[in-house]
């Protein structure tokens, strides 16, 4: 017997990247930053490590909205912070959807949809992207209680125009959450589209931009209906005492974040062109990774298991559409060179076997 819901019995929940227990990998699995957190941030979060800690911190976390705000040009009723955008992605399907509400994304897409939807007994509906990772024309499912658009895209890297976007708020029912972890990668966002949609949630982190995956902190902009109504189902203390104050002087520190999100840009493009050169097929990337189809039957897990075995972490995913890619998370330059060697030498051995086999 079982003590569960019968929709958690049957749901089998989210996997996350592997995080290796050591530190000898060369780790391009999890889109994080590979380039620390700005000095200024590390030292608000010492500042804050004093005996205050035993206070519980402001339920609603007044200055990290006000500086948000300041930052994006918008009021701090607009905001929302969140213990990463993970928590908010819950918040808006707890606050939207109940138990056989229909919950849409896009496929492939950010996994964690489906398990939300899950949780609550909705109906996940997955619809597929089309070939170019463009929506298709029947994406919008009318009575959906919540659609979610990752926009740029994860795992494809790929976009969809704001303009689009915006159609589709106002053709649909519910809510339209564009989640845009990687916006700050991006040559375009909807920001802009909260002014006009009531129906919009936008959601950015600072786990990638900001080089900040470990403090877990990310903020939701709607306009202030919306924002009331979820900061009823929110964890009473759900951004704590650290975060707050780390993300105060990371939005503070703009140059540094802008410094290393267009060294992270340069490396993207080094990548994407010397996969091109080596025969990979790679999708035009606005994010911190690149989506790599392989070609000429060579096999992305195998190619995935070597890697690992040489010490570099991608991610695999085991899925329909993706099990012939890899997802590649944008390292140093020194990262990626090691990653490129690693991936001529599992080219030219696949070629020399070839050769012997011919030669047999
Ligand atoms: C599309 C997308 N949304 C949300 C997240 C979660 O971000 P956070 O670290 O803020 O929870 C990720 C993390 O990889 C992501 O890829």
């Amino acid at each position: 017997m079982s003590y569960f819901r019968t929709n958690i019995e049957r749901m089998s929940g989210y996997t996350p990247g592997e995080q290796p227990k050591d530190g000898i990998y060369i780790k391009l699995n999890t889109n994080e930053n590979p380039y620390p957190p700005s000095s200024k941030v590390l030292n608000a979060i010492k500042d804050a490590a004093n005996e205050n800690l035993r206070l519980y911190p402001d339920p609603v976390a007044t200055s990290a909205r006000i500086k948000i705000a300041e930052i994006l040009g918008t009021k701090p009723e607009r905001i929302m912070a969140g213990n990463g955008s993970d928590d908010l992605l819950s918040i808006i399907v707890r606050s939207f959807a109940g138990q056989g509400d229909k919950v849409v994304f896009p496929y492939p897409s950010y996994m964690l949809y489906k398990t939300l939807a899950e949780l609550q007994d909705g109906v996940a509906c997955a619809i597929d992207f089309t070939e170019t990772y463009s929506l298709p024309k029947d994406f919008i499912v009318q009575g959906a209680k919540v659609t979610f658009i990752a926009n740029p895209n994860s795992p494809s890297g790929t976009m969809v125009s704001s303009q689009e976007i915006s159609r589709i708020a106002s053709e649909m029912d519910g809510v339209l959450v564009v989640d845009e972890a990687y916006a700050d990668f991006a040559d375009d966002n909807c920001l802009s589209l909260v002014e006009k949609h009531d129906n919009i949630l936008i959601l950015r982190t600072l786990s990638k931009s900001y080089s900040l995956a470990g403090i877990r902190l990310g903020f939701c902009i709607a306009q202030e209906s919306l924002i009331q109504g979820m900061m009823k189902v929110k964890d009473s203390y759900n951004v704590d005492r650290l975060s707050i104050a780390a993300v105060v002087a990371a939005l503070d520190d703009q140059k540094s974040m802008k410094a290393n999100v267009g060294r992270i840009k340069d490396t993207r493009h080094y990548l994407t062109e010397s996969l091109r050169d080596m025969g990979f097929f790679v999708y035009p990337s606005q994010t911190n990774f690149v989506l790599v189809q392989c070609m000429n039957g060579v096999s992305a897990h195998t190619l995935y298991q070597t890697l690992k075995s040489r010490k570099v972490l991608v991610r695999y995913f085991n899925l329909r559409r993706l099990d012939d890619c890899l997802r590649i998370t944008i390292g140093t330059r020194e990262e990626v060179d090691i990653l490129l060697k690693n991936l001529k030498e599992f080219i030219e051995t696949r070629h020399s076997k070839k050769r012997d086999a011919c030669c047999l």
